[in-house]
């Protein structure tokens, strides 16, 4: 994003007011139980919220962040004597500013164009008449550079970070540049009029269905339907998830041929009434471990089945064959020495009436190490995926457990998925041009960067979305992702 100049608030301030100093309203008030439970609200806020773009670390709630800017720029009623001589005067000015800040910070305000502009119109009078430009130098997230547009200020950010600086561009600086645009897509069929970005949205939506049925084509193989148990209805469904656990041999001389799993939870479902986890079922004597599933049962099996085979005692394990003690050391050793397996412990499928749990297969475990897949891994690993992870990051890293490059953090299958919809990526961008062209847009090839609104430029705009999805799908199908259960 363009990098103007610094401090631009501070700048604007001077220029506007002389050499007189004015008190903006931050440095006197804001009404922070109001914005703070703005914030907090706006956390349990998924659907649609920006932050669910991408994701990013240490975001500003957008409320906080319209209401900071707010009040950085309108002056405190005390720098403005002549219009407000009295300490009650000043007093009911600010009560009207706060509740204008109240109404400004509430989610379903976001886009409601009456409180936004009640604000505006509060800015421009303390700012000359107009809205100043603000500049966020680390804008992250872009949480500022966001708030700072929908209260109508030329908005700039830049951050150290690529990603960042993409996501940036992704919220703020393309949607705009195809405002009110009809979807180009052949198959549109509903050509009424488009609202901001809901043309982009709804063609972003379309080539990434086109991604996933050509996908489908070329590795759909690789994602065989699941048998449903009669209890469930019979027939066959599409698996939405494999159960996987890694596994290290045990620790009991004993049973030092048997990979017992390291498994955090068995639970499955802890939704009301859907309750279900997986139940390993140790036989000793044939030295062998296989899964069942249970579905109803009590708290007590719930809360056995939340604590897999996890010791009370800090990253302890227990070994299922021996009730041994398996500690952290141990399972480092053990992913370093290349001595980690995995098992297959459930199938989650879905079914009729939601979401179905079918025990581990054979089938299903030769599927996910097919040659074919593990020929396309070998080589991502040894080509882009080679570098190393961070042996040290704040939260922990996966380096000391032997997953000491990117290429282990995922199976052969999901590599081989990665790979298929990156490639794909590519593919829309082409076929987004052709259609787009078709369509009768501009034909102009100046792309994107160069502040190109043609047909390249779009197809470069709708794959910037389209390579967001992959982004994402590389966190959910990597070996590191763990299944949520509610
Ligand atoms: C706390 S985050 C900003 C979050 C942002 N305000 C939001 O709400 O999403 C800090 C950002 O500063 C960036 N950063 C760190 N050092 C930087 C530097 N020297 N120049 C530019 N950006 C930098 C980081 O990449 C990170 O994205």
């Amino acid at each position: 994003m363009t990098i103007r100049s610094n401090n631009f608030i501070g700048d604007v301030r001077k220029r506007k007011t002389g050499a007189q100093y004015k008190k903006k309203l931050i440095e006197v008030a804001i009404p922070l139980e109001v914005i703070n439970a703005a914030a907090v609200r706006e956390k349990s806020i998924r659907h649609g919220h920006p932050s669910t773009l991408h994701l990013w670390w240490a975001r500003r709630p957008l409320a906080a962040c319209r209401a900071v800017l707010f009040a950085q720029l309108v002056d405190d009623p005390s720098s403005n004597p002549d219009k407000f001589p009295t300490e009650a005067a000043v007093e009911e000015e600010r009560k009207r500013l706060f509740a204008i800040i109240e109404e400004l910070v509430k989610w379903e305000n976001s886009t409601n164009e009456e409180v936004l502009e009640r604000a505006r119109a509060e800015i421009r009078a303390s700012c000359g008449g107009e809205l100043p430009p603000v500049y966020d130098p680390f804008s992250g997230g872009g949480s500022i550079p966001l708030e700072a547009q929908r209260l109508g200020l030329p908005a700039y950010g830049s951050d150290l970070n690529p990603v960042a600086v993409m996501i940036g561009k992704a919220m703020i600086e393309i949607p705009p540049k195809f405002k009110n645009m009809e979807p180009i897509h052949p198959s549109i069929k509903d050509r009424s009029f488009y609202r901001n970005a809901e043309g982009l949205a709804e063609d972003v939506k379309h080539y990434g269905e086109w991604m996933r049925e050509k996908a489908f084509e070329r590795i759909g193989h690789l994602y065989p339907k699941v048998d449903l148990p009669q209890e469930h209805g019979g027939g066959k469904a599409t698996v939405i998830a494999w159960i996987w656990a890694r596994t290290v041999p045990s620790p009991d001389p004993a049973f030092a041929d048997v990979h017992v799993p390291i498994a955090s939870s068995f639970l499955l479902s802890s939704k009301k009434g859907r309750e279900a986890w997986i139940d390993p079922v140790v036989d000793r004597a044939s030295k062998s471990i296989t899964y069942e599933i249970r579905t109803g049962g009590s708290k007590n099996d719930w809360a056995k089945a939340k604590e897999g085979t996890k010791q009370r005692r800090g990253a302890h394990f227990r070994c299922l064959m021996s009730g041994t003690v398996i500690t952290p050391d141990y399972v480092k050793k053990a992913g370093k020495s290349g001595e980690m397996g995995q098992s297959l412990l459930a199938i989650v499928a879905e079914g009729k009436g939601g979401r179905k749990y079918v025990a581990p297969n054979e089938a299903h475990v030769h599927t996910a190490f097919s040659d074919r897949a593990a020929k396309v891994a070998k080589e991502g690993r040894e080509t882009f995926l080679s570098g190393e992870t961070p042996a040290r990051l704040t939260g922990g890293t996966c380096h000391g457990y032997g997953l000491d490059e990117w290429g282990k953090l995922f199976t052969d299958r999901q590599l081989v998925a990665l790979n298929t919809f990156s490639d794909l990526v590519h593919e829309a961008r082409v076929q987004i041009e052709a259609d787009a062209l078709a369509d009768g847009m501009n034909p102009d090839p100046t792309p994107l960067r160069e502040g190109g609104k043609g047909a390249k430029a779009y197809a470069e705009a709708v794959s910037v979305y389209l390579g967001f999805i992959v982004d994402k799908c590389s966190d959910y199908w990597s070996s590191i992702c763990s299944w949520g259960t509610f």
